[in-house]
């Protein structure tokens, strides 16, 4: 490990044209920002579930508590299925329960530490009870216990993200779990 965490990257070698993950996590956990590295090391898709919501209007009314825009999950999940059974994907959202069980080999649960958390969420702008119940979203491991209830316990892995050092890391931890499931499956 201290070997990967020297050399910035770990080189990937996946065949990976079958696999999916997923990266849940609070908001500013740093989900994109892994997801982005790994797609880039490993030439899986990265699939920005947010971003595809907007892009698609995939949204039924405005939360004007959260001052956020409520998900349309089955329009979602429609638009994703075709995009899903294609493979080679990391789905990148900040929750999983509500994607079918069948779509991912692996969930990966980004955890953040409060106050490392904190100072990113009030660098982006957050505030008041948005950032107040992101913050307890946290603390309480909500995502966590979600990913907990909806998958397979041999297949959530939670990482740690709080710092650049944790991220090359989390590269190399998660190449050995794919490496794992590979051979899994493979035999
Ligand atoms: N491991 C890390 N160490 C230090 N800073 C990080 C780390 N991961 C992410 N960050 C920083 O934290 C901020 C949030 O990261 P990012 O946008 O990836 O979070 P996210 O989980 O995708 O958030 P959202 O749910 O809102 O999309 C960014 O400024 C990013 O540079
Ligand atoms: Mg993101």
């Amino acid at each position: 490990m201290s070997t990967c965490v020297k050399h910035a990257y770990c080189e990937f070698f996946f065949d990976l044209i079958t696999f999916l993950s997923v990266f849940i996590g609070t908001p500013g956990v740093g989900k994109s920002t892994l997801s982005k590295e790994l797609a880039e090391k490993s030439g899986l898709e990265w699939l920005e579930v947010g971003k595809l919501a907007t892009e698609n209007c995939c949204f039924e009314e405005y939360d004007s508590l959260y001052q956020c825009p409520v998900l349309d999950e089955d329009k979602l999940l429609d638009l994703m299925e075709d995009k899903m059974t294609g493979g080679g994907k990391i789905v990148d959202y900040h929750s999983c329960e509500f994607f079918p069980e069948r779509w991912f080999d692996i969930v990966f649960i980004l955890r953040t530490d409060n106050t490392t958390l904190y100072d990113r969420l009030v660098s982006r702008g957050y505030s008041g009870k948005k950032l107040e119940d992101n913050i307890q979203c946290e603390i309480f491991q909500t995502i966590l216990e979600e990913a907990q209830r909806s998958y397979k316990p041999e297949i959530v892995h939670e990482l740690q993200s709080n710092t650049p050092q944790e991220m090359f890391a989390n590269l190399c931890k998660i190449s050995e779990f794919v490496e794992g499931w590979r051979q899994s499956t493979s035999g």
